[in-house]
């Protein structure tokens, strides 16, 4: 199959939607990454996005609306708080888990009774929603496994000869994937930090409480509330590990000297706002000092690094606080939660 990148605009859309309606699966861009988004009510449709991804059929897809009329077809009941934190934040980025209607095929949900949606304010996919005419299931676009793409670009480097057509709406502006809660309880639980932090949340609705799958590596039973959480994520080629601010230097510093036989590695640094030793075999990305811009940054820098085939990636480990919680989640997940 021939992939073809596109600019997003009015005739490129009408195509992009006709596929959708004809069951193909379709990249295009979203506020947070860019989406492989296909018909959510066509089960044969949301198998190809699986198989294009390679993603384990044990990980549930997010379904994209434009419209509250769109939700109330796809969910037994809107939840007081869901209610408020839509009007809050959508459009944007934010999924909301709610309890599904039979309407949704099992394979969006991968067998779980509830489904995760959320209403994108890229105008991009706003029109292509719209022009397809059904609710669109969209993962990112990357290869399962991988970190997301932030450009179309990115996309083509994933997805080439395995969809038909790459909608290039520029780069992301969030960078990091949407805040996922799931609000079928009494207290709202964060299932994947992102574009909306927990301090806007809690704002919003009061209590939300954090599942631990968001700072630790996910096992058994904790996994299973969103399944997501188990599986390895957002991983660049190179080995990849966290360190603090105080001790990067100095590990960058022996690591890029190299030991004996094995000769000098090229090393991808990851800096929040500072810089890092200055050397031949080191490649530097400050991705910023505000958790904001080092979100809309981040993917890219691991993508740059693996196109620059660095053998390693030493990441600073970013501040606690929780507005970071978004990048700090993505960084762990990348380094497989290793420290130097
Ligand atoms: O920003 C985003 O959300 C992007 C763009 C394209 O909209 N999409 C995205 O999809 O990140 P994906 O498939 O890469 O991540 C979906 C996440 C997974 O962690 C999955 O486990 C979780 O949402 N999820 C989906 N349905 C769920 C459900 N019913 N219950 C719990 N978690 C669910
Ligand atoms: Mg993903």
């Amino acid at each position: 199959m021939k992939t073809r990148l596109r600019e997003a605009n009015a005739s490129s859309i009408a195509q992009a939607a006709a596929l959708v309606r004809l069951g193909q699966p379709v990249g295009f861009p979203t506020e947070t990454v860019y989406g492989l988004g296909a018909n959510a009510l066509d089960r044969h449709a949301v198998r190809r996005i699986f198989a294009a991804k390679g993603r384990p059929a044990d990980n549930p897809l997010i379904v994209h609306v434009t419209s509250i009329a769109d939700v109330k077809r796809l969910v037994v009941d809107v939840p007081p708080a869901a209610r408020k934190l839509m009007k809050r934040f959508w459009p944007g980025p934010l999924t909301l888990v709610m309890r599904k209607k039979n309407v949704v095929p099992d394979v969006v949900t991968a067998g779980l009774d509830t489904v995760a949606v959320r209403m994108p304010s890229h105008p991009a996919a706003r029109r292509l929603i719209r022009a397809a005419g059904v609710p669109i299931a969209a993962p990112s676009a990357n290869r399962s496994g991988r970190p997301s793409p932030t450009t179309a670009a990115h996309v083509l480097v994933d997805m080439d000869g395995r969809i038909p057509v790459i909608l290039d709406g520029g780069p992301c502006e969030v960078g990091i994937e949407s805040t996922v809660l799931d609000v079928t309880g009494k207290v709202p639980v964060l299932l994947r930090p992102g574009g909306i932090t927990l301090p806007q949340l809690r704002k919003a609705v009061g209590r939300v409480s954090v599942h631990r799958g968001v700072l630790r590596q996910a096992k058994g039973k904790h996994a299973a509330r969103s399944p997501g959480l188990k599986h390895r994520h957002y991983a660049p080629f190179a080995r990849m590990v966290l360190i603090q601010r105080t001790k990067l230097d100095g590990f960058v510093r022996r690591l890029a000297g190299g030991s004996g036989m094995l000769g000098k590695k090229r090393i991808g640094v990851i800096v929040f706002g500072s810089a890092a030793p200055y050397l031949d075999n080191v490649i530097v990305k400050d991705v910023g000092r505000r958790p904001v811009e080092a979100g809309r940054a981040l993917f890219a820098a691991l993508r740059f690094f693996d196109e620059q085939h660095v053998d390693v990636i030493v990441a600073q480990d970013c501040p606690r606080a929780d507005d970071w919680l978004g990048v700090r989640n993505r960084l762990l997940r990348a380094a497989g939660f290793k420290r130097a």
